[in-house]
């Protein structure tokens, strides 16, 4: 089978670690090919903290993964990256002014984004920061603004509007190093809030504007898409594991134990649950087993679930966005699973409110349609769609002729928290 219609991706979460091989059909649709799911020991908050424990729970993930693929190694993947080193903003740069009228054809385009982007990274001290992706938003031709594509147009300068993602080189190139142990390679990184939205959004949201907030064990990102495009994405060190903790605490029992009862009995509005309803807690070594209300067992899951909310409306607010898109919000991860989690989001953010899994092609197994492999599968047509065609790459001094690149930054990048105080954003709570 040829390797340019083999296409693999990885997730290194903080709860597991996803890897998964699928085939491009000749109809342009993935086939998949191999799984591989292994608890994610060595991450924290979507951040490797133990390289030799995040090594062994990667290889088994790979070589689960690879059992299926059999004969046909594949050893380049796409790696979903995360952590709340990741920010984005929205740039002007000048793709190229000239004294002479010139046609923007495709191959023109690409070169001219190459370059450009490729000045800007020059312009990073790359030990500490790295842009991992640019994506085009709108282009400018000659003062005519909000361009959606400039090709076959005639024009003396275009100026494009684009989303940019940038990480720290530190954990970026400890994911890269991770892969390598296990003798594989990168082929690209995508920022989790892109990969989850890639895989879990329809035409039509993105292009009527949506929310996308995936819930993690140890992360929520947030991405925003208007008229097609990302237009913010971010990552808060937040997640599922923050429930089953207050759990813990609350119920007094080992938390592994209260991980378990969250995914049994968990609801985010105890008020939701019939007011008699009890829950067995098994014995541990401090207590013995005993019955409590489900109510109970719940409260600590609502508190946390309204906090989680907020942030994720807090977004708007960082987005400089005054209103809920009308696409309202989907919500993916492992950690929506919860009942009741949507509804209090619905109500409380006054939106439309999804719950999604993996958009995909026929053929995919249940197994895969849960809304923990969004990532993972979103990575993986984020690869159809940019292989051989980067969103971000080094300049290859492709110079066209009277067209200089130059760079104008209108916003400063803001790592997460960088919210004014005065712009408290609304969320109902007391309806809830
Ligand atoms: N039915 C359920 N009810 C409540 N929570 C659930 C349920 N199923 C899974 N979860 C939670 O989902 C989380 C795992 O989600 P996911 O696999 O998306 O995280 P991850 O990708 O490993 O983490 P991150 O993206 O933050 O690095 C865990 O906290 C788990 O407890
Ligand atoms: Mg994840």
């Amino acid at each position: 089978m040829p390797q340019e219609s083999m296409y693999a991706a990885v997730d290194i979460g903080t709860s597991k670690i996803i890897s998964i091989v699928a085939r491009l059909g000749p109809e342009g649709e993935l086939k998949p090919l191999g799984t591989g799911v292994a608890p994610s020991n060595g991450v924290q908050q979507g951040i490797i903290d133990d390289f030799g424990e995040v090594k062994n729970s990667l290889q088994e993930s790979l070589a689960e993964c690879l059992r299926y693929v059999g004969r046909n190694p594949v050893d380049r993947y796409h790696v979903v990256v995360n952590g709340d080193h990741l920010v984005s903003a929205n740039s002007t740069e000048m793709l190229g002014s000239g004294q002479e009228v010139v046609t923007i054809t495709e191959q023109r385009l690409r070169s001219l984004i190459s370059s450009t982007s490729g000045s800007l990274e020059q312009q990073l001290d790359t030990r500490s920061e790295q842009t991992l992706h640019m994506i085009p938003m709108r282009y400018r031709l000659d003062g005519m603004t909000g361009v959606r594509n400039p090709t076959g147009l005639d024009t003396n300068e275009l100026q494009l509007e684009a989303h940019i993602v940038r990480g720290m080189s530190v954990p970026l190139g400890n994911t890269v190093r991770a892969l390598q142990s296990c003798k594989a390679k990168v082929e690209g990184m995508i920022a989790h809030p892109l990969a989850s939205a890639e895989g879990v959004l329809t035409a039509d949201e993105r292009e009527m504007g949506v929310i996308v907030a995936d819930i993690g064990a140890g992360t929520i990102k947030t991405a925003i898409y208007r008229e097609g495009t990302p237009v913010y994405s971010s990552v808060v060190p937040v997640g599922g594991n923050q429930l089953t903790r207050d759990m813990a605490v609350a119920m007094r029992v080992p938390y592994q134990m209260a991980e378990d009862l969250k995914i049994q009995f968990g609801h985010a509005l105890p008020d939701a649950i019939p007011a008699n309803e009890e829950v067995l807690i098994p014995a541990t070594q401090v207590h013995p087993r005993r019955m409590v209300l489900r109510r109970e067992l719940c409260e600590p899951l609502y508190l946390r679930s309204l906090q989680m909310l907020k942030l994720i409306s807090e977004e708007l607010y960082k987005a400089e966005i005054g209103a809920m898109p009308p696409g309202g919000i989907v919500l993916t991860g492992g950690a929506c699973r919860m009942p009741g989690l949507a509804e209090m989001a619905s109500r409380g953010l006054r939106t439309d409110v999804r719950v999604g899994g993996p958009l995909w092609y026929a053929g995919l197994p249940e197994s895969l349609r849960q809304p923990e492999f969004s990532a993972v599968l979103g990575a993986l047509q984020w690869a159809v769609k940019h292989r051989n065609r980067p969103d971000q790459e080094r300049p290859r001094g492709s110079g066209e002729r009277n067209w200089s690149p130059a760079a104008l930054f209108r916003r400063p990048f803001a790592r997460s928290g960088s919210r004014r105080a005065e712009e408290e954003p609304e969320f109902e709570d007391e309806q809830i």
